[in-house]
């Protein structure tokens, strides 16, 4: 973990929850990037984030009771409103100006909760990156969630090159050994917000997930087209084509496809939430397929965890360990780069600012 990367990118938007998790009314205790978050859906239907550190004595306001839209703390019964702003103390009239809790703008779309961390000023909506397969009737898939005892960027550098799927998840996602050494990215490109990568194997055997889904798969052809972005959103989008079907010349006749979302938000420095579909555009009537995809997923993802969280201890083990780069690390190096930029840039002041402090 390079030192530069240590703090958080503030000023983006993160998954906090997906929809499902405040259904009822639930008060959803959840920690995002260090700090302590109460999520809930008031009566109203407007999710509402608030520090989760009650300002009178610190209780957790996550153990409180929530009252329509506002909520309650259930040690001295201090309540406040979606704002965070305290609007009764109970047996005392008058309420401090400015006593309440801080409040995270949110915005829901497509079953997901996102919330903003940093200045609340910039917190625009149109900044949110759109998956809209989520949304997208002929696609069909199977919300998941997952906690990973890392720091999210050693999940973000997994995901950057698709060699390990062939020793990692040789008999679930992967298909075999051969992929790595047979199948080379086509095409890796260092963007601006994260890098691009393409990677094909002709003529292979279906890996398990896919057989799984659809018997007698056969030969493939199989494209992974893989675009990450800071500070840790993935998406995939990966086509299975009859083998010599003409899929590398933009045929989709026999194709079948699915498109993944991958989102990780720091829970703290070395925990991470991972929110997840995995979604396919055939036989949408029949609903075993993506529970089938959705077990094969998890399968995939507990042997990734597995090597990622037994990394971070090693990791743990000697702060001064250095890592050695080999080709295959571009991608994720120049992803480091880009996100430790971003990070610096928000500690620089700008010279506006600077001159309104002056
Ligand atoms: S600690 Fe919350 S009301 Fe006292
Ligand atoms: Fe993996």
């Amino acid at each position: 973990m390079g030192p530069e990367t240590q703090g958080f990118l503030l000023n983006c938007w993160y998954v906090a929850a997906w929809d499902h998790e405040l259904i009822d009314g639930k008060l959803l205790a959840r920690t995002l990037l260090d700090k302590p978050v109460v999520l809930y859906r008031g009566d109203s239907g407007r999710v509402v984030a608030l520090d989760s550190r009650c300002c009178h004595r610190g209780a957790k306001l996550s153990n409180g009771r929530r009252e329509g839209d506002d909520i309650r703390c259930m040690y001295h019964g201090l309540k406040f409103d979606p704002s965070g702003k305290c609007i009764q103390i109970p047996g005392q009239d008058n309420i401090p100006k400015g006593l309440g809790v801080r409040s995270y703008p949110v915005h829901e779309r497509d079953h997901l909760i996102w919330i903003w961390m940093g200045n609340p000023a910039a917190a625009d909506p149109a900044k949110i990156l759109d998956f809209p397969y989520l949304r997208d009737p002929a696609w069909r898939g199977k919300p998941g969630y997952m906690h990973y005892n890392a720091n999210y960027l050693l999940i973000v550098d997994n995901l950057s090159d698709f060699a390990h799927l062939a020793f990692v998840h040789t008999r679930t996602l992967g298909g075999s050994e051969e992929y790595a050494y047979k199948s080379k990215p086509t095409a890796i490109e260092r963007l601006e917000d994260g890098f691009r990568v393409e990677r094909w194997h002709m003529a292979a055997d279906a890996p398990p997930f896919h057989r799984k889904a659809v018997r007698n798969a056969g030969k493939v052809d199989r494209r992974n087209i893989a675009r990450m972005y800071v500070p840790g959103i993935f998406f995939m989008e990966t086509l299975f084509s009859p083998a010599g079907s003409g899929a590398g010349k933009g045929s989709l006749e026999g194709a079948k496809q699915y498109r993944n979302c991958q989102f990780f938000t720091p829970e703290t420095k070395r925990s991470t939430h991972f929110f997840w579909d995995y979604l396919h555009d055939y036989a949408l009537d029949d609903p075993t397929i993506a529970l089938s995809l959705h077990d094969s997923m998890v399968e995939g993802f507990m042997e990734d965890k597995f090597i990622i969280e037994g990394q971070q201890e090693m990791l743990d083990a000697d702060p001064d360990f250095k890592m050695h780069g080999i080709v295959a690390d571009a991608p994720l190096a120049h992803f480091r780069r880009t996100l430790a930029k971003m990070i610096a840039a928000e500690k620089t002041p700008s010279i506006v600012e600077e001159a309104a402090h002056a």
